[in-house]
């Protein structure tokens, strides 16, 4: 029997941590990455583009035969999400839902998400928190500087704790008590972003509870004995340039070509061409 193949996407290199979180929850899953560097950041874009991107993504990975789809991505999760599981013929995962579980299971009574303009300007966060605790106070802040920071390996210093700190203000002035991380590549600032908080605002990443229902949902659809047949490589496809994921694998996942991981560019003109039908 075929062992699990889970693809997932982003609009760069921030879905990564979605997918370290995956692996160590289904370490033989063999996973099929797409981070689109050249087009990030989606967080500015309309709607109805990242709509476009993420369908055209999700084509792509469908050539390779997933099993489960994840949406690393907070912004084609809060516009795009309906869509895929409509388009799709596998179940689709996406990062909201678990990151909104997560900060009412920690007790909050006022909760704050940051994310891009466009996650923000949905709600989906809100809309999500008040489905399961209509009581909680919610309050949304898009942090458009952080992505730039991340995609450039910016990570911490006093640059990047002065943005973060004038980003936060509102919300801390707020009295937040838990801090959704409402976009992936934000648990890559996360040290910083704790820091600038205080030890009394519980930061909350989504990366972990996605990848713990990613886990389940394999466990019971597939059964652990396709969940443990060892996937000897991972495949991770790039917009970008190869080397800059090659670096990130490198350098926040200790993951290299030696360990069975194979990188290559795909070009969003070839992403359009063979992503242009239905999924
Ligand atoms: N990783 C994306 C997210 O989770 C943000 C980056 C972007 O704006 O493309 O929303």
């Amino acid at each position: 029997m075929d062992g699990i193949t889970i693809g997932i996407f982003d609009s760069g290199i921030g879905g990564l941590t979605v997918a370290r979180a995956v692996h160590e929850a289904i370490p033989n899953a063999r996973l099929i990455y797409f981070g689109d560097t050249a087009r990030c950041p989606y967080g500015d874009r309309s709607p109805a583009e990242v709509r476009t991107f993420a369908l055209q993504i999700a084509r792509l990975l469908s050539n390779f035969s997933v099993d489960l789809m994840v949406v690393a991505c907070n912004t084609a999760t809060a516009v795009a999400l309906d869509d895929l599981r409509q388009r799709c013929n596998v179940p689709v995962l996406g990062v909201i839902e678990p990151g909104a579980r997560a900060a009412v299971r920690s007790g909050a009574a006022r909760i704050g998400v940051i994310g891009t303009v466009v996650t923000i300007a949905s709600g989906a966060y809100e809309q999500a928190i008040h489905r399961i605790a209509p009581e909680a106070q919610v309050f949304g802040r898009a942090c458009p500087a952080f992505v730039p920071l991340v995609e450039q390996g910016k990570l911490d210093g006093p640059d990047v704790e002065q943005i973060v700190r004038e980003s936060l203000a509102p919300l801390l002035d707020a009295g937040v008590e838990a801090l959704i991380l409402g976009c992936t590549h934000y648990p890559l600032l996360q040290s910083v972003i704790q820091r600038v908080a205080g030890p009394h605002v519980r930061v909350i990443s989504s990366a972990a509870e996605t990848a713990a229902e990613v886990a389940a949902r394999c466990y019971e659809g597939f059964g652990t004995s396709r969940a443990s047949l060892a996937r000897p490589w991972h495949l991770f496809m790039t917009s970008g340039a190869p080397e800059r994921m090659r670096h990130a694998l490198r350098d926040w996942f200790q993951w290299d070509e030696a360990v069975g991981v194979r990188i290559v560019h795909v070009s969003t003109d070839a992403l359009a061409v063979v992503g242009a039908q239905d999924v």
